[in-house]
């Protein structure tokens, strides 16, 4: 496995409109396998989370595009940036920075309404940023007042995708997962460390997460060019084994 380094520095340029066709075509491909791995209970959001083993794997980057691939198809999203940690949100999507999900959580922000992102990128995608940092994101994502969130906006959208913290580093990703329809895990080519996803999924199995597929991110294409995704569903795959497209 190569070093962990990132490849781009202008991260808005692999998000929505100005993926690719290929890469396009990939989180559409994902878009479709979700429609049918998860559940959708009557006129209740499915909650999708995206988690990894380790940081940089691409979870922010799936997440954004598989939301964006969604609302394209005229499904309402919403996206929350569960990373309480190290936000990138405001970054990728050049939003200004915001209070959000650790202001609701805290008590601090009661105004949800105030802090949904209407419509960014694309219509019917909304956004919720992670907020101010707060001393304890675990305690906060696993509390009552999360999971209350969770119950008042399930009737408002299609599907809820939260965008979260690697397992292998923190907790953060298994203390939700009980809120979680389907656990997507991010493996990055010549990236993702076998013994990492290991222990990931050992996490994961533990808390009875509802893992229903991986996305292999930045798989090699046919010409050799850095690509995007590829999911395969949970049980079909052997872990992050390489493949060659
Ligand atoms: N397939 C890809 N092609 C090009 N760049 C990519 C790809 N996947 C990820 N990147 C880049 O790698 C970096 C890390 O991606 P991203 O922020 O999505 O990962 P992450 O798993 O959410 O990281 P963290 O754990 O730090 O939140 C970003 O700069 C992103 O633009
Ligand atoms: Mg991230």
């Amino acid at each position: 496995m190569s070093k962990k380094t990132n490849r781009v520095t202008d991260q808005s340029s692999f998000i929505g409109s100005k993926l690719n066709f290929s890469g396009k075509e990939a989180y559409n491909l994902l878009r479709t396998n979700i429609m049918f791995s998860v559940r959708r209970e009557d006129r209740r959001a499915r909650i999708l989370g995206v988690t990894s083993s380790v940081h940089g794997e691409g979870k922010s980057l799936t997440s954004i595009n598989l939301a964006y691939s969604l609302a394209e198809n005229n499904y309402k999203v919403l996206i929350m940036e569960c990373d309480l940690r190290l936000p990138t949100f405001a970054k990728k999507l050049k939003l200004p920075p915001s209070a959000g999900l650790s202001n609701i959580l805290a008590g601090i922000e009661t105004d949800q309404q105030n802090l949904l992102h209407k419509d960014v990128l694309i219509k019917g995608l909304n956004i919720v940023q992670a907020g101010d940092i707060p001393p304890n994101p675990s305690e906060l994502l696993g509390s009552k007042q999360f999971q209350a969130l969770m119950n008042s906006l399930v009737p408002y959208y299609d599907f809820i995708i939260l965008d979260l913290p690697p397992v292998g580093e923190v907790t953060d990703a298994l203390v939700v997962s009980e809120q979680v329809d389907g656990m997507i895990v991010v493996v990055r080519q010549d990236y993702t460390n076998q013994s990492d996803l290991n222990y990931t999924m050992r996490q994961l199995e533990l808390v009875d997460a509802k893992v229903v597929g991986f996305v292999y991110n930045g798989a090699a294409g046919k010409k050799g060019k850095y690509g995007y995704g590829k999911y395969k569903k949970y049980g079909k795959y052997a872990y992050a084994k390489k493949r060659d497209s």
